[in-house]
């Protein structure tokens, strides 16, 4: 910078300290960040891991809403106590489900369902959220946990009152969505965004698929080997995200409810059904990921298999046999070393992108 170039800048900050509406507004930009900002600083959107393909202009995500909805994603003041937040149920290390058979909610009450994992949720084939279904969005879905009575418990008024009170996250509403609003579809949108930021790619398997031979252990090798040839576990466990997005009853929840009563009432959640009405929907659920499910024993939309080589003796059984089975299930020979393969083969679907950690500060 010459002499005059700063001379002429200091003329410049002479000039806007005089003027008092603009003095406050310059103290403001040159004070650090607040703690929840500094923690949270606004990244460009993630580059998509080995193995993924996305589009975030399709899907509506910016790096302004991912920010905002990170922290709402992690704020329990979305509940209505003050006490639960989305990841109470969906935890980052546990690649955003968790290791209970069932979670529980506000006030210790407990659902019936397993919370299932989200990484790569936003690219579903044929997308459709909740085991059954339910819900055809990412945005639409995150209405339903936080007026679920067993989950956070609140109306929809009471979350936007409760994030509006924070008056914090004004200006990040601004950021994301053009002015200060704060609305219920803005709250969900900034959630599903973040939620589409965790990708999960980069694992063993993608590394093979993608020409490295030596990427699979031997073990998990022999497990690819038998999940596309015997098991014909991509007849459902498909495309990028090992899912086709299809509801299948593979007959977990199922009891004969013996002699004389009407084989539906043998099942103890019936799932699609109770969505569509359709009788061809009793017991189906939808097919998850199985991208990092290592990291999130138990199996199953109840959590009724405990490990992965339970499901894995699960499948070569056929299934357990019902009324409405799917035609995929078929038994097929496994011996223990079998099952073995099958689980490092799930394991080398662990991957990369979706990791991250609680804030521990939060616009106020
Ligand atoms: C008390 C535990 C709990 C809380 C809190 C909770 N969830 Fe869930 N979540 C679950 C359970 C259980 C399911 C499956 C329910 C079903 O299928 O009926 C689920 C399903 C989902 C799914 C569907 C995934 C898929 O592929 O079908 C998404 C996404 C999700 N939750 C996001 C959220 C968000 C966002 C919040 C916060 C607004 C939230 N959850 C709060 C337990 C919880
Ligand atoms: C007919 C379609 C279909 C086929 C074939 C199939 N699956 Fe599944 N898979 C599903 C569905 C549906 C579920 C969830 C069922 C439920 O919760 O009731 C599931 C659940 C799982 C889970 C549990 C994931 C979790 O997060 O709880 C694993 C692991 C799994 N399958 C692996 C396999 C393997 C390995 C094979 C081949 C041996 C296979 N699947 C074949 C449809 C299928």
């Amino acid at each position: 910078m010459t002499r005059t170039h700063l001379a002429l800048a200091a003329a410049v900050v002479a000039l806007a300290g005089c003027r008092s509406a603009a003095a406050p507004r310059v103290a403001a930009a040159s004070a650090a960040p607040p703690a929840w900002e500094q923690e949270n600083p606004l990244k460009p959107l993630p580059a998509p891991p080995l193995g993924i393909e996305v589009n975030w202009a399709a899907l509506r995500v910016t790096p302004e809403k991912a920010r905002l909805g990170r922290w709402l994603f992690y704020d329990p003041r979305l509940s209505a106590d003050g006490t639960i937040s989305c990841a109470t149920c969906h935890q980052p290390e546990h690649a955003f489900s968790e290791v209970e058979p069932h979670s529980t909610g506000i006030g210790g009450k407990t659902g019936t369902r397993k919370s299932p994992s989200f990484v790569n949720g936003a690219l579903a084939i044929s997308p459709a959220y909740f085991w059954d279904g339910r819900a055809a969005t990412l945005q639409e879905q995150a209405k339903g946990p936080m007026v679920n009575p067993v989950e956070m418990g609140a109306t929809h008024e009471q979350v936007v009152a409760n994030v509006s009170r924070a008056g914090a996250y004004r200006p990040y509403f601004r950021e994301a969505f053009g002015d200060e609003r704060i609305t219920l579809d803005r709250v969900v949108d900034a959630i599903a965004a973040y939620e589409a930021t965790r990708l999960s790619g980069n694992s063993a398997w993608d590394r093979y698929d993608a020409g490295d031979e030596h990427a699979l252990t031997p073990a998990a090798d022999r497990g690819r080997e038998l999940f596309f040839g015997r098991g014909r576990c991509n007849q459902c466990h498909l495309g990028q995200n090992f899912t086709d997005g299809k509801f299948h009853d593979i007959g977990v929840g199922w009891k004969d409810p013996g002699p004389g009563k009407p084989p539906a009432s043998g099942y103890a959640d019936r799932g699609r059904y109770d969505v569509t009405h359709d009788p061809k929907d009793l017991g189906a659920f939808k097919t998850p990921t199985l991208r990092d499910c290592s990291k999130h024993a138990p199996y199953m939309h109840d959590g009724s298999l405990a490990t992965l080589r339970e499901v894995m003796f699960h499948y070569a059984r056929g299934g357990t046999d019902n009324p409405h089975l799917d035609e995929a299930i078929a038994p097929f020979p496994l011996s223990e070393a079998d099952a073995e393969d099958l689980v490092a083969f799930m394991k080398a679907l662990d991957g990369e992108g979706y990791q991250d950690v609680a804030p521990s500060h939060l616009p106020r």
